[in-house]
């Protein structure tokens, strides 16, 4: 069973220009592999399910091969001693997957894969269906971890710590967490998530999660979900520069990025306390940076972490 584990989240300032208060909670120290998010949105999917089913428990979930939630779940299973199965976007990998750390990670964790194609994953409705036939006695746990089960998890991210803030901020991929932070944010707090990917379907997807309409969600994409670009990458290493905080490319520096820029465009009010989520993923930026280096590219340089 997972633990709320015995650690109090650091709540650090982000020293600004502008007239307002920037911090981060670095939810990315709650675990060193099942970083920051993905703990809480796996915590009640694997306990519910564990409490059900505590003998030759197997999980499953779906993601791209670098993905920060396959990650997770990897590292989930080798701790915990439990069966895990990664459904793989794209069949191309199937010989390749060792060049990539994500899928090296996991595989050293235990966790097996099956590589689909990008049509099939595209349907991931029929391949669950697909899944639960095959294997009834399996969670399945949707691509993201992103499900009611995991909303009610990132309660654990808001606390007496955070209830003082004016805005929330957090990274938005498949929704759960910025669904979350929405249904359990204080009445007088506005919940703002930044889409690294780009979804019309996003906005219904929280509202119907989270029950609230106290979020609004930015485009934060820049080009593309896990889309890199050499701005962004300046970013991020500006940023470890200066504050002593990594990001990573794909969900925290596009947040960060569009954060500033809101800053400087004066969006919140004057004396505003702003609160942004560090959800972790930084299992993310060797696999960055191999496919920066491929391309003779700058690469994230490693900034301190912890
Ligand atoms: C580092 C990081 N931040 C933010 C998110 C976005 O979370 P969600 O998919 O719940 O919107 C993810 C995905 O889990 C992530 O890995």
């Amino acid at each position: 069973m997972l633990k709320i584990p015995d650690i109090k989240v650091p709540v650090v300032e982000i020293p600004f220009r502008k007239n307002i208060r920037l911090f981060i909670k670095r939810e990315d120290l709650i675990h060193p592999e099942i970083s920051g998010n993905k703990y809480w949105k796996l915590f009640h999917n694997v306990n519910n399910y564990l409490a059900e089913n505590p003998q030759n428990p197997l999980l499953m979930t779906f993601g791209g091969a670098y993905s920060n939630h396959i990650a997770a779940l990897s590292a989930l299973g080798k701790i915990h001693n439990i069966k895990t199965v990664g459904i793989i976007r794209g069949n191309e990998l199937e010989y390749r997957w060792k060049e990539n750390p994500t899928l090296r990670f996991a595989s050293e964790n235990g966790m097996h894969f099956c590589f689909v194609s990008r049509e099939d994953y595209r349907d991931k409705d029929a391949l669950s269906e697909k899944l639960k036939n095959e294997f009834p006695k399996a969670l399945i746990i949707p691509e993201g971890g992103t499900n009611l089960a995991a909303v009610e998890g990132i309660r654990n991210m808001l606390n007496s710590d955070t209830q003082d803030f004016d805005y929330l901020c957090a990274a938005v991929g498949t929704g759960g967490t910025v669904a979350g932070i929405s249904k359990f944010a204080e009445n007088h707090q506005k919940v703002i998530g930044f889409k690294v990917v780009d979804d019309d379907s996003l906005h219904s997807r929280v509202s119907e999660l989270s029950g609230k309409e106290n979020f609004t969600l930015i485009d934060a994409h820049f080009g593309g979900y896990g889309k890199i670009s050499d701005e962004n990458i300046a970013f991020i290493n500006a940023f470890s520069r200066e504050f002593g905080l990594q990001l990573e490319p794909v969900y925290t520096g596009k947040m960060m990025r569009k954060l500033f820029q809101l800053v400087e465009e004066g969006y919140f009010p004057q004396n505003s306390k702003v609160l942004a989520f560090h959800t972790g993923g930084l299992q993310g930026i060797a696999g960055a940076n191999e496919m920066l280096k491929k391309q003779n590219r700058a690469v994230i340089e490693k900034g301190v972490s912890s």
